[in-house]
Protein backbone atom coordinates (compact mmCIF):
# COMPACT_ATOMS: atom_id res chain seq x y z
CA UNK A 1 0.00 0.00 0.00
CA UNK A 2 1.11 3.12 -1.36
CA UNK A 3 1.14 5.89 1.99
CA UNK A 4 -0.72 8.10 -0.28
CA UNK A 5 -3.78 7.19 2.07
CA UNK A 6 -2.73 8.14 5.99
CA UNK A 7 -5.84 7.81 7.97
CA UNK A 8 -6.03 5.12 10.20
CA UNK A 9 -6.94 1.91 9.07
CA UNK A 10 -10.18 0.91 10.91
CA UNK A 11 -12.16 -2.47 11.39
CA UNK A 12 -14.49 -2.82 8.18
CA UNK A 13 -15.23 -6.71 9.02
CA UNK A 14 -18.88 -5.37 9.73
CA UNK A 15 -19.91 -6.31 6.06
CA UNK A 16 -19.77 -9.63 6.63
CA UNK A 17 -23.25 -11.23 6.89
CA UNK A 18 -25.08 -12.33 3.72
CA UNK A 19 -27.64 -10.56 2.29
CA UNK A 20 -27.41 -8.34 -0.55
CA UNK A 21 -29.54 -5.17 0.44
CA UNK A 22 -29.47 -3.61 -3.03
CA UNK A 23 -28.76 -5.11 -6.33
CA UNK A 24 -28.34 -2.74 -9.58
CA UNK A 25 -28.79 -4.06 -12.85
CA UNK A 26 -27.65 -2.31 -15.78
CA UNK A 27 -29.11 1.38 -14.34
CA UNK A 28 -29.12 4.02 -16.85
CA UNK A 29 -29.97 7.99 -16.57
CA UNK A 30 -30.18 9.84 -19.39
CA UNK A 31 -30.77 13.24 -19.18
CA UNK A 32 -32.84 14.96 -22.76
CA UNK A 33 -30.72 18.27 -23.18
CA UNK A 34 -30.32 20.96 -26.26
CA UNK A 35 -27.39 21.90 -28.00
CA UNK A 36 -29.09 26.32 -28.32
CA UNK A 37 -31.78 28.07 -27.11
CA UNK A 38 -33.45 27.87 -30.52
CA UNK A 39 -32.22 24.02 -31.66
CA UNK A 40 -34.96 21.50 -31.65
CA UNK A 41 -32.23 18.48 -32.23
CA UNK A 42 -32.43 16.86 -28.19
CA UNK A 43 -29.49 15.25 -26.88
CA UNK A 44 -28.89 12.91 -24.46
CA UNK A 45 -26.30 13.16 -21.43
CA UNK A 46 -25.50 9.70 -20.17
CA UNK A 47 -24.95 10.41 -17.04
CA UNK A 48 -25.26 6.76 -15.64
CA UNK A 49 -24.62 4.34 -18.77
CA UNK A 50 -25.72 0.41 -17.66
CA UNK A 51 -23.95 0.53 -13.98
CA UNK A 52 -24.24 -2.85 -12.01
CA UNK A 53 -23.11 -3.43 -8.39
CA UNK A 54 -24.68 -4.64 -5.10
CA UNK A 55 -24.62 -3.43 -1.90
CA UNK A 56 -24.75 -6.21 1.21
CA UNK A 57 -26.06 -5.71 4.85
CA UNK A 58 -24.07 -3.75 6.83
CA UNK A 59 -21.77 -2.77 3.86
CA UNK A 60 -20.59 0.55 2.67
CA UNK A 61 -19.71 0.68 -1.34
CA UNK A 62 -17.69 3.86 -1.83
CA UNK A 63 -18.32 5.06 -5.57
CA UNK A 64 -15.37 7.56 -6.99
CA UNK A 65 -14.49 9.50 -9.59
CA UNK A 66 -14.35 12.62 -10.46
CA UNK A 67 -16.53 15.74 -10.37
CA UNK A 68 -19.14 14.99 -13.55
CA UNK A 69 -18.35 11.67 -13.91
CA UNK A 70 -22.58 10.71 -13.05
CA UNK A 71 -22.08 9.86 -8.63
CA UNK A 72 -24.74 12.39 -7.65
CA UNK A 73 -27.01 11.28 -10.55
CA UNK A 74 -26.42 7.45 -9.29
CA UNK A 75 -27.10 8.75 -5.74
CA UNK A 76 -30.04 10.36 -6.15
CA UNK A 77 -31.54 7.65 -9.22
CA UNK A 78 -31.13 4.57 -6.70
CA UNK A 79 -33.45 6.42 -3.65
CA UNK A 80 -35.53 7.29 -6.58
CA UNK A 81 -35.38 11.00 -6.93
CA UNK A 82 -34.88 10.44 -10.22
CA UNK A 83 -36.75 8.33 -12.30
CA UNK A 84 -34.11 5.64 -14.21
CA UNK A 85 -34.05 5.58 -17.46
CA UNK A 86 -33.27 1.78 -18.18
CA UNK A 87 -32.31 -0.92 -16.08
CA UNK A 88 -33.44 -2.30 -12.68
CA UNK A 89 -33.11 -1.69 -9.15
CA UNK A 90 -33.66 -4.27 -6.62
CA UNK A 91 -33.78 -3.14 -2.53
CA UNK A 92 -34.69 -6.03 -0.30
CA UNK A 93 -35.31 -8.38 -3.10
CA UNK A 94 -38.21 -5.78 -3.92
CA UNK A 95 -38.42 -4.48 -7.93
CA UNK A 96 -38.11 -0.47 -7.18
CA UNK A 97 -37.49 0.45 -10.48
CA UNK A 98 -41.07 1.34 -10.80
CA UNK A 99 -42.79 2.10 -7.77
CA UNK A 100 -46.33 1.84 -8.86
CA UNK A 101 -47.86 1.95 -5.52
CA UNK A 102 -48.57 4.42 -2.87
CA UNK A 103 -47.82 2.11 -0.88
CA UNK A 104 -44.58 1.42 -2.28
CA UNK A 105 -43.57 4.16 -2.38
CA UNK A 106 -44.26 4.82 1.23
CA UNK A 107 -42.33 1.43 2.24
CA UNK A 108 -39.50 2.84 0.30
CA UNK A 109 -38.61 6.18 1.29
CA UNK A 110 -39.16 4.76 4.99
CA UNK A 111 -36.24 2.56 4.38
CA UNK A 112 -34.02 4.51 2.50
CA UNK A 113 -32.14 8.10 2.66
CA UNK A 114 -30.41 10.24 1.43
CA UNK A 115 -28.02 13.03 3.06
CA UNK A 116 -26.95 15.65 0.59
CA UNK A 117 -23.24 17.32 0.11
CA UNK A 118 -24.12 20.94 1.33
CA UNK A 119 -25.67 21.67 4.81
CA UNK A 120 -26.52 24.95 4.23
CA UNK A 121 -28.54 23.91 0.97
CA UNK A 122 -30.51 21.07 2.80
CA UNK A 123 -31.71 21.95 5.72
CA UNK A 124 -34.87 24.23 5.34
CA UNK A 125 -33.89 27.77 7.10
CA UNK A 126 -37.33 28.73 7.94
CA UNK A 127 -38.10 25.23 9.89
CA UNK A 128 -36.64 24.35 13.64
CA UNK A 129 -34.12 21.58 14.48
CA UNK A 130 -37.19 19.70 15.65
CA UNK A 131 -39.48 20.17 12.63
CA UNK A 132 -36.44 19.32 10.04
CA UNK A 133 -35.48 16.19 12.48
CA UNK A 134 -38.82 15.08 12.66
CA UNK A 135 -40.00 15.33 8.91
CA UNK A 136 -39.73 11.91 7.76
CA UNK A 137 -41.92 10.70 10.78
CA UNK A 138 -44.60 12.91 10.46
CA UNK A 139 -44.70 11.97 6.77
CA UNK A 140 -45.06 8.33 7.34
CA UNK A 141 -47.50 9.27 9.88
CA UNK A 142 -45.21 7.60 12.89
CA UNK A 143 -45.53 8.20 16.59
CA UNK A 144 -47.83 10.49 18.63
CA UNK A 145 -46.18 13.56 19.71
CA UNK A 146 -45.01 12.82 22.69
CA UNK A 147 -43.27 9.79 21.02
CA UNK A 148 -41.77 11.69 18.15
CA UNK A 149 -40.63 14.41 20.66
CA UNK A 150 -38.39 11.26 22.30
CA UNK A 151 -37.11 10.07 19.12
CA UNK A 152 -35.75 13.56 17.77
CA UNK A 153 -33.99 14.01 21.31
CA UNK A 154 -33.12 10.23 21.40
CA UNK A 155 -30.93 10.94 17.43
CA UNK A 156 -29.60 14.01 18.28
CA UNK A 157 -27.79 13.00 21.14
CA UNK A 158 -26.59 10.53 19.41
CA UNK A 159 -25.64 12.69 16.37
CA UNK A 160 -23.82 14.86 19.32
CA UNK A 161 -25.89 17.65 18.92
CA UNK A 162 -26.71 18.31 23.00
CA UNK A 163 -28.32 19.18 25.09
CA UNK A 164 -31.38 18.45 22.52
CA UNK A 165 -33.74 20.18 24.38
CA UNK A 166 -31.92 23.07 23.52
CA UNK A 167 -30.86 22.68 20.34
CA UNK A 168 -34.26 21.45 19.00
CA UNK A 169 -36.12 24.66 18.44
CA UNK A 170 -33.21 26.49 17.25
CA UNK A 171 -32.74 27.53 13.46
CA UNK A 172 -30.20 26.00 11.22
CA UNK A 173 -28.77 29.51 11.03
CA UNK A 174 -27.28 29.35 14.62
CA UNK A 175 -25.61 26.27 13.64
CA UNK A 176 -22.14 26.09 12.76
CA UNK A 177 -21.42 24.14 9.23
CA UNK A 178 -20.31 20.18 11.13
CA UNK A 179 -23.76 20.66 13.61
CA UNK A 180 -25.73 20.95 10.67
CA UNK A 181 -24.65 17.92 8.99
CA UNK A 182 -25.14 16.13 11.85
CA UNK A 183 -28.56 17.70 11.89
CA UNK A 184 -28.81 16.10 8.05
CA UNK A 185 -27.66 13.19 9.39
CA UNK A 186 -30.47 13.19 12.49
CA UNK A 187 -32.95 13.48 9.96
CA UNK A 188 -31.83 10.51 7.46
CA UNK A 189 -31.66 8.51 10.44
CA UNK A 190 -34.65 8.98 12.24
CA UNK A 191 -36.48 5.91 10.89
CA UNK A 192 -33.50 3.53 11.16
CA UNK A 193 -33.20 2.99 7.34
CA UNK A 194 -31.48 -0.05 5.98
CA UNK A 195 -30.48 2.05 2.93
CA UNK A 196 -28.43 5.79 3.11
CA UNK A 197 -27.15 7.31 0.20
CA UNK A 198 -24.44 9.70 1.28
CA UNK A 199 -23.42 11.96 -1.50
CA UNK A 200 -20.11 13.94 -0.03
CA UNK A 201 -21.26 14.60 3.05
CA UNK A 202 -18.02 16.11 4.57
CA UNK A 203 -16.75 17.76 1.72
CA UNK A 204 -17.90 21.59 2.56
CA UNK A 205 -16.74 20.53 6.24
CA UNK A 206 -13.71 22.35 7.79
CA UNK A 207 -10.99 20.13 7.63
CA UNK A 208 -10.89 19.84 11.41
CA UNK A 209 -14.39 18.52 11.76
CA UNK A 210 -14.52 16.15 8.86
CA UNK A 211 -12.73 13.02 10.99
CA UNK A 212 -15.18 13.66 13.08
CA UNK A 213 -18.40 13.53 11.12
CA UNK A 214 -17.05 10.71 9.77
CA UNK A 215 -16.24 8.81 12.56
CA UNK A 216 -20.10 9.46 13.61
CA UNK A 217 -21.02 8.05 10.68
CA UNK A 218 -19.52 4.96 11.43
CA UNK A 219 -19.87 4.48 14.96
CA UNK A 220 -24.12 4.62 13.48
CA UNK A 221 -23.60 2.01 10.45
CA UNK A 222 -22.32 -0.62 12.92
CA UNK A 223 -24.36 -0.12 15.78
CA UNK A 224 -27.41 -0.02 13.02
CA UNK A 225 -26.45 -2.01 10.85
CA UNK A 226 -27.16 0.00 7.44
CA UNK A 227 -25.61 -0.23 3.86
CA UNK A 228 -24.25 2.54 2.28
CA UNK A 229 -23.27 4.00 -0.75
CA UNK A 230 -20.74 6.48 0.48
CA UNK A 231 -19.84 8.98 -2.55
CA UNK A 232 -16.63 10.64 -2.74
CA UNK A 233 -14.04 12.10 -5.12
CA UNK A 234 -11.71 11.75 -2.08
CA UNK A 235 -9.77 8.28 -1.89
CA UNK A 236 -8.92 8.36 1.40
CA UNK A 237 -11.88 9.30 2.83
CA UNK A 238 -13.61 6.09 0.78
CA UNK A 239 -10.74 3.91 2.45
CA UNK A 240 -11.63 5.34 5.84
CA UNK A 241 -15.56 4.73 5.36
CA UNK A 242 -15.78 1.70 3.36
CA UNK A 243 -15.44 -1.92 2.24
CA UNK A 244 -15.81 -1.59 -1.29
CA UNK A 245 -15.21 0.70 -4.28
CA UNK A 246 -16.66 1.45 -7.96
CA UNK A 247 -15.05 3.93 -9.33
CA UNK A 248 -16.92 6.10 -12.30
CA UNK A 249 -15.71 7.32 -15.40
CA UNK A 250 -18.56 9.06 -17.29
CA UNK A 251 -21.46 7.10 -16.12
CA UNK A 252 -19.76 3.63 -16.60
CA UNK A 253 -17.93 1.53 -13.69
CA UNK A 254 -14.47 1.14 -14.70
CA UNK A 255 -13.08 -0.51 -11.67
CA UNK A 256 -14.84 -2.42 -8.72
CA UNK A 257 -13.79 -4.54 -5.84
CA UNK A 258 -12.89 -4.94 -2.28
CA UNK A 259 -11.03 -1.51 -1.43
CA UNK A 260 -8.15 -2.95 -0.19
CA UNK A 261 -7.43 -4.84 -2.99
CA UNK A 262 -8.46 -2.30 -5.85
CA UNK A 263 -5.85 0.69 -3.83
CA UNK A 264 -3.35 -2.01 -3.64
CA UNK A 265 -3.44 -3.26 -6.94
CA UNK A 266 -5.15 -0.61 -9.31
CA UNK A 267 -5.62 -1.70 -12.64
CA UNK A 268 -7.71 0.77 -14.70
CA UNK A 269 -5.35 3.90 -16.00
CA UNK A 270 -7.94 5.91 -14.30
CA UNK A 271 -8.14 4.46 -11.01
CA UNK A 272 -4.00 4.51 -11.36
CA UNK A 273 -4.18 8.45 -12.30
CA UNK A 274 -6.51 8.98 -9.20
CA UNK A 275 -4.24 7.11 -6.83
CA UNK A 276 -1.57 9.32 -8.10
CA UNK A 277 -3.24 12.59 -7.82
CA UNK A 278 -3.32 11.92 -4.02
CA UNK A 279 -0.38 14.25 -2.67
CA UNK A 280 2.09 12.16 -0.99
CA UNK A 281 4.06 13.71 2.01
CA UNK A 282 7.01 11.93 1.24
CA UNK A 283 9.19 13.81 -1.36
CA UNK A 284 11.22 10.93 -1.99
CA UNK A 285 8.64 8.66 -2.80
CA UNK A 286 8.13 7.60 -6.32
CA UNK A 287 4.73 6.39 -7.78
CA UNK A 288 4.71 4.48 -11.08
CA UNK A 289 1.63 5.61 -12.32
CA UNK A 290 0.25 7.38 -15.52
CA UNK A 291 -0.30 11.07 -15.63
CA UNK A 292 -3.65 11.43 -17.85
CA UNK A 293 -4.18 14.60 -19.85
CA UNK A 294 -7.33 16.41 -19.91
CA UNK A 295 -10.43 17.11 -18.04
CA UNK A 296 -13.87 15.47 -17.51
CA UNK A 297 -16.00 16.20 -20.39
CA UNK A 298 -19.89 15.89 -21.16
CA UNK A 299 -21.16 12.27 -21.78
CA UNK A 300 -23.40 13.73 -24.76
CA UNK A 301 -24.42 11.01 -27.16
CA UNK A 302 -21.61 9.16 -26.22
CA UNK A 303 -20.01 7.04 -28.93
CA UNK A 304 -19.83 3.28 -28.15
CA UNK A 305 -15.42 3.20 -27.17
CA UNK A 306 -14.12 3.32 -23.75
CA UNK A 307 -15.45 6.36 -22.41
CA UNK A 308 -11.51 7.08 -21.16
CA UNK A 309 -10.02 6.67 -24.57
CA UNK A 310 -9.43 10.55 -25.05
CA UNK A 311 -7.52 10.75 -21.91
CA UNK A 312 -6.03 7.50 -21.97
CA UNK A 313 -1.84 6.99 -21.69
CA UNK A 314 -2.13 3.40 -23.00
CA UNK A 315 -5.13 4.35 -25.83
CA UNK A 316 -5.12 1.12 -28.41
CA UNK A 317 -7.10 0.63 -31.66
CA UNK A 318 -9.17 -1.83 -29.72
CA UNK A 319 -10.60 0.91 -27.27
CA UNK A 320 -12.03 2.50 -30.23
CA UNK A 321 -14.09 -0.30 -31.34
CA UNK A 322 -16.90 -0.91 -28.59
CA UNK A 323 -16.73 0.01 -24.39
CA UNK A 324 -14.89 -2.57 -22.68
CA UNK A 325 -17.16 -4.50 -20.23
CA UNK A 326 -16.46 -5.19 -16.55
CA UNK A 327 -14.74 -8.29 -16.22
CA UNK A 328 -13.64 -10.78 -13.02
CA UNK A 329 -10.02 -11.06 -12.99
CA UNK A 330 -9.82 -12.47 -9.81
CA UNK A 331 -9.90 -11.52 -6.07
CA UNK A 332 -13.54 -10.40 -6.30
CA UNK A 333 -12.05 -7.46 -8.32
CA UNK A 334 -13.39 -6.08 -11.67
CA UNK A 335 -11.86 -4.19 -14.66
CA UNK A 336 -13.27 -2.29 -17.80
CA UNK A 337 -10.19 -2.16 -19.84
CA UNK A 338 -9.20 -4.06 -22.70
CA UNK A 339 -5.54 -3.82 -21.04
CA UNK A 340 -6.70 -7.48 -19.63
CA UNK A 341 -9.10 -8.25 -21.72
CA UNK A 342 -7.97 -8.03 -25.38
CA UNK A 343 -10.25 -10.26 -27.22
CA UNK A 344 -12.85 -8.46 -25.85
N1 LIG B 1 -30.51 17.59 -14.28
C1 LIG B 1 -29.56 17.46 -15.21
N2 LIG B 1 -29.77 17.82 -16.51
C2 LIG B 1 -28.81 17.67 -17.45
N3 LIG B 1 -27.58 17.17 -17.20
C3 LIG B 1 -27.30 16.81 -15.94
C4 LIG B 1 -28.26 16.94 -14.88
N4 LIG B 1 -27.69 16.49 -13.71
C5 LIG B 1 -26.44 16.11 -14.04
N5 LIG B 1 -26.19 16.30 -15.36
C6 LIG B 1 -24.96 15.96 -16.08
O1 LIG B 1 -24.70 14.59 -15.85
C7 LIG B 1 -23.30 14.37 -15.67
C8 LIG B 1 -23.07 13.74 -14.30
O2 LIG B 1 -23.36 14.69 -13.28
P1 LIG B 1 -23.33 14.32 -11.72
O3 LIG B 1 -24.12 13.09 -11.49
O4 LIG B 1 -23.73 15.53 -10.96
O5 LIG B 1 -21.77 14.01 -11.49
P2 LIG B 1 -20.90 14.02 -10.14
O6 LIG B 1 -21.81 13.92 -8.97
O7 LIG B 1 -19.97 12.83 -10.29
O8 LIG B 1 -20.12 15.30 -10.16
C9 LIG B 1 -22.64 15.72 -15.84
O9 LIG B 1 -22.20 15.83 -17.19
C10 LIG B 1 -23.75 16.70 -15.55
O10 LIG B 1 -23.54 17.93 -16.21
MG1 LIG C 1 -21.92 15.21 -7.29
Amino acid sequence: MPEFIEMKKIDKGRASTVGTVVKVEHLKKFFAVRKGIFSREVHFVHAVDDVSFEIKRGGVLALVGESGCGKTTTGKTLVRLYEPTGGKIEFLNKDISKLRTNADRMWFHRKSQIIFQDPYESLNPRMTIFDIVVEPMSVQGIGNIKEREEAVADILQRVGIAPPETFMWRYPHELSGGQRQRVAIARALILKPEFVVADEPTSMLDVSIRTQVMKLMLDLINEMDMSFLYITHDLSVARYMADHIAVLYLGKIVEMGEIEEVLQHPLHPYTQALISAVPVPDPEFQREMPKIKGGVSKPIDPPDRCRFYERCPYAMEVCKGTCPPLIDVGNDHKVACYLYNKNG
